[in-house]
């Protein structure tokens, strides 16, 4: 990647801008957000440079079309829709190959628990994702001034809040089945 991470993230998003609309920064910060944490938790593990998620197209992907699904197919139910979106723009630019890895990533990203080992690219993914969901409560051992300067960097821009109005949305018109993109 020559691009700077935030840029990658944009560019890679104007498309959808129009079906994204006011929620266009908060959900472009959110992805950065969680690209930055996974190279954090990557080299909480170990990890080297030369492999950190932001290098690599399988997480850039993965945090682009994670939860895209929520604007594009309009539902909570959007892992689905947020999976195909990754595979189709993998085959439109000739990387098929990364989607089954791109597809497990975004599919168990809410998984409540563990999903693979810790320093394995899906439970990276997952992991990332709680911290920002949680506002830092759940760090995974991440120290909270590394996820709060990254707070800091991408502001939060009425993520969270967007996310309880739908949820609460979602509660109204389906009461049996209000959160079904996790999975145990
Ligand atoms: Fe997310």
């Amino acid at each position: 990647m020559t691009s700077t991470v935030p840029d990658w993230v944009s560019t890679h998003l104007e498309p959808w801008g129009d079906q994204l609309g006011r929620d266009r920064q908060a959900y472009t910060n959110h992805v950065i957000r969680v690209l930055e944490l996974c190279d954090a938790l990557h080299f909480q593990h170990g990890g080297t440079i030369a492999d950190k998620p932001t290098g690599r197209e399988l997480f850039l992907v993965a945090g682009v079309f994670h939860d895209l699904g929520i604007w594009t197919a309009k539902t909570l139910d959007y892992l689905g829709p947020s999976a195909k979106l990754a595979r189709d723009w993998l085959r439109a630019n000739d990387r098929s190959d990364l989607g089954d890895d791109v597809s497990r990533l975004i599919e168990d990203h809410h998984k409540i628990t563990q999903a693979s080992a810790p320093n394995s690219p899906v439970e990276i993914f997952r992991r990332a994702d709680f911290i920002d969901a949680s506002l830092g409560l759940r760090r995974f051992g991440l120290p909270m001034p590394v996820y709060r300067e990254i707070a800091r960097k991408y502001p939060n821009a009425g993520f969270h809040k967007r996310l309880l109005q739908l949820a609460g949305k979602r509660l109204v018109t389906h009461p049996a089945k209000p959160a079904p993109m996790f999975k145990w």
